[in-house]
């Protein structure tokens, strides 16, 4: 699984990106909102550092995200555009899917949905994994069933598994066969932290100082 980072606040992405385990970044409006910044200028930072930054469209009409699609587009050529699953978003990824521009369906909650964003052409899904446990169900397995659907059928369409709240999130969307993975940078933090780690290097480094200690007298 690779690994992106679901935030739009560019310094916090540039601390995780320069460890060299990220290699894109997903928004949305309202993680874009957050930041009070411009949208524009956040997309061509993030997509001068990153392989792929997924960038949502606003408009509600198949017209308006497909002008709205080709504009993000045109930013930079790492920009994916973000859709969502509706049926004037379908339609929208299919004329820009027309026009080579790569495509992330978004607000994806069953394997129906996945299976249709990608038979209309869609370059990633992203089902939302927090979203679908809030209700109920289980979102690592709506993930584990889209993979495996995608397997029996060759179907190229990645699976970025998205709304990931805490670290076992992260592990069970690995196991269940997400291409990606994008967390938040406070759910990133917490993967790079292990007490074991932490107490581990304090007895090398100790150890080692009484060596240079009894060395040096
Ligand atoms: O990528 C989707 C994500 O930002 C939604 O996360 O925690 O608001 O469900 P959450």
């Amino acid at each position: 699984m690779r690994i992106f980072v679901d935030s739009a606040d560019v310094e916090e992405i540039k601390k995780l990106y320069e460890m060299g385990f990220v290699s894109g970044a997903t928004t949305n409006p309202s993680l874009v909102a957050k930041t009070g910044r411009d949208p524009r200028e956040i997309y061509r930072e993030l997509a001068e550092m990153l392989e792929h930054v997924s960038a949502e469209v606003v408009a509600e009409d198949a017209d308006g995200m497909y002008k709205e699609g080709k504009d993000l587009a045109s930013i930079h050529p790492n920009i994916v555009v973000k859709i969502p699953f509706t049926p004037e978003g379908l339609k929208a990824v299919r004329r820009l899917k027309g026009d080579g521009i790569r495509v992330n369906v978004t607000l994806i909650f069953s394997a129906a949905q996945a299976l249709i964003a990608a038979r209309v052409g869609a370059d990633f899904v992203s089902p939302f994994i927090g979203r679908i446990d809030d209700i109920g169900y289980s979102g690592v397995e709506v993930v584990r069933e889209t993979a495996k659907i995608f397997a029996l059928y060759d179907i190229p369409t990645q699976i970025i598994a998205a709304s990931i709240r805490h670290p076992a999130h992260f592990i069970a969307a690995a196991k269940s066969g997400a291409h990606i993975g994008t967390v938040p940078p406070a759910v990133l933090w917490k993967l790079l932290k292990h007490p074991l780690t932490d107490i581990g290097l304090e007895k090398f480094l100790s150890d080692w100082r009484k060596v240079q200690e009894s060395l040096s007298k």
